[in-house]
């Protein structure tokens, strides 16, 4: 009898693979993703892991913040990731306030993300935040850190500013990459801080650290579907490179679809089926005897 793996249980890379990552040496790709047809193309380029970002805020539901995501949001994104991906660990980003109110709330929300496939979770924030990180791994929930410039806390960090630039803020991050490891998180993501420091970190903790806006020296790096690929504008946030200009190749090919649509060039023969004469002539002789008989009356 063949037993067929629950979803997320049966992909390659786990959150072992992070650590084991780490000890060989070998830098951890991750992503983002938002849907089933972004998931299947990150999976099939072959990256570790993938993102549920909260970032959807922004690049798909078109918010200014992340502050507005739902637990609804990211639950439908993630099972539709989950959906998309064979080999990538999925790791859903909990939204804001689902999990800073109480450690409790934060489990139930956790293991909604579980249920929906995702192989772990991420939160923003340090030392405050470990019991509740350790309540949600003693409950076998995997839990990714996230650190330095955390957009949930945007209005506190008075705007979107590279973080841990004086010794305080520095050293206070690598208190809060320790509490989190000590925790027990599998992983930290370290996004906008100095590169030196993201290293001092990297090179201190037995957890990957993987960077956004941090330098080359952490384990991995996370970035932003839209930014790589041209999808967000004109506007690339200084940390990421346009691996291509996909925004212009869909608004140039949606442009010549309407335009072909208008031309009357589209749809051609090869995107028509036929009906059997038969049937037609069948179809016409009765509906112009009856059409024509009441459109005489
Ligand atoms: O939501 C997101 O995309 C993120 C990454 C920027 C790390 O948290």
């Amino acid at each position: 009898m063949s037993v067929q793996a629950p979803a997320g249980t049966d992909r390659p890379v786990t959150t072992a693979t992070f650590r084991a990552r780490k000890a060989a040496g070998q830098r951890i790709a991750m992503i983002t993703a938002y849907d089933v047809s972004s998931a299947r193309l990150v999976d099939a380029a072959g990256v570790d892991a993938i993102l549920v970002g909260d970032s959807l805020g922004m690049t798909v539901l078109g918010h200014l913040s992340t502050l507005q995501v739902t637990m609804d949001d990211m639950l439908r994104a993630t099972a539709a990731v989950v959906r998309g991906v064979q080999r990538a660990l999925v790791i859903a980003d909990m939204p804001f306030m689902s999990y800073q109110v109480s450690a409790e709330d934060a489990l139930r929300n956790a293991a909604a993300f579980m249920v929906a496939g995702a192989g772990a979770v991420k939160l923003e924030g340090g030392a405050h935040m470990a019991d509740t990180v350790r309540r949600l791994v003693d409950a076998g929930i995997p839990v990714m850190g996230h650190l330095g410039l955390t957009p949930q806390s945007v209005n506190q960090l008075g705007g979107y500013k590279v973080q841990g630039k004086d010794v305080a803020a520095a050293s206070k991050l690598l208190d809060d990459c320790r509490a989190l490891q000590e925790a027990g998180a599998f992983a930290i993501v370290l996004e906008c801080i100095p590169a030196e420091l993201a290293a001092l970190a990297s090179a201190e903790l037995v957890i990957p650290t993987i960077g956004i806006g941090a330098g080359a020296g952490c384990d991995g790096e996370v970035q932003v579907y839209t930014d790589l690929l041209g999808l967000g504008g004109d506007f690339t946030p200084r940390h990421a490179k346009r691996y291509a200009e996909l925004g212009a190749a869909v608004t140039a090919a949606v442009a010549a679809y309407a335009d072909d649509v208008r031309r009357g060039a589209f749809p051609g023969e090869a995107q028509t089926t036929h009906a059997d004469p038969a049937v037609m002539d069948e179809l016409r002789a009765t509906h112009s005897d009856s059409a024509c008989g009441k459109a005489g009356e």
